[in-house]
């Protein structure tokens, strides 16, 4: 019997898997902080760098979608009005959340006696601007839509530009 070959994954649905992984992680994160920031007595040092690493990846994420993925897909130029409409407004709540993250490094910054009440209070304003985002773009750019808006090679040639000039842009 012929051994089954690994199917190579294509770089659409790369991209899909991705935006699942990511997502997940980031909830997950959002999940984890409000566990230790549960009550005023909480490790404020752990959670402060949980804080840190959960908004420089959420940062991460967003560059990732702003300055390679969201312009490479408008670029393409085969994007109908409704996707326009779509990316447009995806970019708005990045706007949200970029806003957010900015109260929440703010907060590891400082000593406050209501600390853990204002993480929670900002990490659930994220996480209500965040689940229906990410499940926006969990349902809309599927490997088969993305397949649609941008070609093959040029959703390679992101990747290799994500690559080359991460810092650059
Ligand atoms: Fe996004
Ligand atoms: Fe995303």
């Amino acid at each position: 019997m012929a051994k089954s070959q690994p199917t190579q994954r294509t770089p659409f649905e790369h991209f899909h898997d991705g935006l699942l992984h990511v997502h997940r992680e980031l909830q997950h994160g959002v999940a984890d902080i409000l566990t230790v920031a549960s009550h005023e007595n909480s490790n404020q040092a752990v959670a402060n760098r949980m804080i840190a690493a959960f908004c420089e990846e959420l940062e991460n994420h967003h560059r990732s979608e702003d300055v390679f993925f969201f312009p490479a897909f408008r670029a393409a130029g085969r994007l109908r009005s409704t996707d326009i409409a779509f990316l447009d407004a995806r970019d708005d709540e990045h706007l949200v959340l970029v806003r957010l993250v900015g109260e929440l490094k703010e907060l590891t910054g400082r000593r406050s006696g209501t600390w853990a009440a204002t993480a929670r209070r900002l990490l659930t304003e994220v996480a209500e601007v965040a689940d229906p985002h990410f499940a926006a773009e969990e349902s809309v750019l599927t490997a088969e839509h993305v397949a649609e808006m941008i070609t093959q090679r040029q959703l390679a040639n992101v990747y290799r530009d994500m690559g080359q000039n991460w810092d650059r842009r």
